[in-house]
């Protein structure tokens, strides 16, 4: 007879380069977990009947990434306080009664790469994020918390920025505007969440944008620098990060999620690191 391992996924489009497979792999491995993990190219067409598919035929939790984090939160039953906050989700959850719960990890995926990881600090600083689409959604609730002095949204469309300004008005100091009205002002840490960098491409920033020590986060990432993350190092950032580290600490609180357990990052984020074909 077969083992019947807990089988987890990962839905998203595209997803042939997902490293979630490996990440989830290494982290069973580490932790001593039976478990399959699989990467599935679903469409946002497709996405509400294959989660419904996934969960009827005894699947235990979902990653859901581009584009269907906001469709996973819609699809999900209840969802966590985070979740509900960003109104995106990227972990569906089998709950014992058989409701699925959403929760978003990346927001916690990025502070601990952040903090934990490279000892950048968000209290007090001026924070800036470029983008208003699902991914700086999952984001500024938990920056937030941090206590930055102020948190700046920047869009191509000025109105989503506006928008999502507004709605988080009440967590802290937070701005909506144009990429033309970020002139002649700095910021200690500058976060791309837009989706340029999937088309080699870059936001518009003036130089002098990053104060002096400040730094520059891709939450993309690739097996090569990305141009945000070029764009910080001929800006002098201390540190130009890409986004393989919060990869990883989202999926490890996803991993902790449904198996209750923690796993250890570093060693997966070195691992991933040298895999690298720069
Ligand atoms: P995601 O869920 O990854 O955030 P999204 O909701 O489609 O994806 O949002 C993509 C974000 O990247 C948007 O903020 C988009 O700007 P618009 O709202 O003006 O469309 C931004 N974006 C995509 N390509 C860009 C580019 N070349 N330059 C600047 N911003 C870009």
């Amino acid at each position: 007879m077969p083992i019947a391992h807990d089988r987890y996924a990962v839905f998203g489009q595209p997803i042939k380069h997902s490293k979630s497979p490996r990440i989830h792999q290494l982290f069973a491995e580490q932790t001593g977990q039976s478990l399959v993990y699989t990467a599935q190219e679903v469409s946002a067409e497709q996405f509400a009947a294959s989660a419904a598919a996934f969960f009827a035929e005894g699947g235990k939790g979902l990653n859901c990434t581009v584009p269907l984090k906001e469709l996973a939160w819609a699809f999900a039953d209840r969802k966590t306080e985070r979740a509900q906050l960003s109104k995106a989700a990227n972990t569906l959850v089998l709950q014992a009664d058989g409701a699925i719960l959403g929760d978003n990890t990346d927001g916690h995926g990025l502070i601990t790469d952040l903090i934990t990881n490279h000892a950048i600090a968000l209290s007090g600083t001026r924070v800036l994020i470029l983008g208003a689409g699902g991914a700086s959604r999952g984001i500024i609730g938990p920056i937030l918390d941090q206590s930055p002095k102020s948190l700046t949204i920047a869009n191509r469309t000025t109105d989503k920025a506006y928008r999502l300004a507004t709605e988080f008005s009440s967590k802290g100091v937070i701005t909506g505007c144009g990429f033309d009205d970020l002139q002649h002002l700095q910021f200690d840490l500058i976060i791309n969440a837009t989706s340029a960098s999937l088309n080699d491409q870059i936001p518009p920033l003036t130089k002098g944008s990053l104060a002096a020590k400040g730094y520059c986060y891709d939450l993309a990432y690739g097996d090569k620098p990305t141009p945000f993350v070029q764009w910080g190092w001929n800006n002098h950032a201390l540190k130009s990060l890409d986004g393989l580290g919060m990869l990883v600490e989202q999926a490890a609180e996803a991993f902790f999620i449904w198996r209750g357990i923690r796993p250890k990052t570093q060693a997966v984020i070195n691992l991933l690191n040298s895999e690298r074909r720069l």
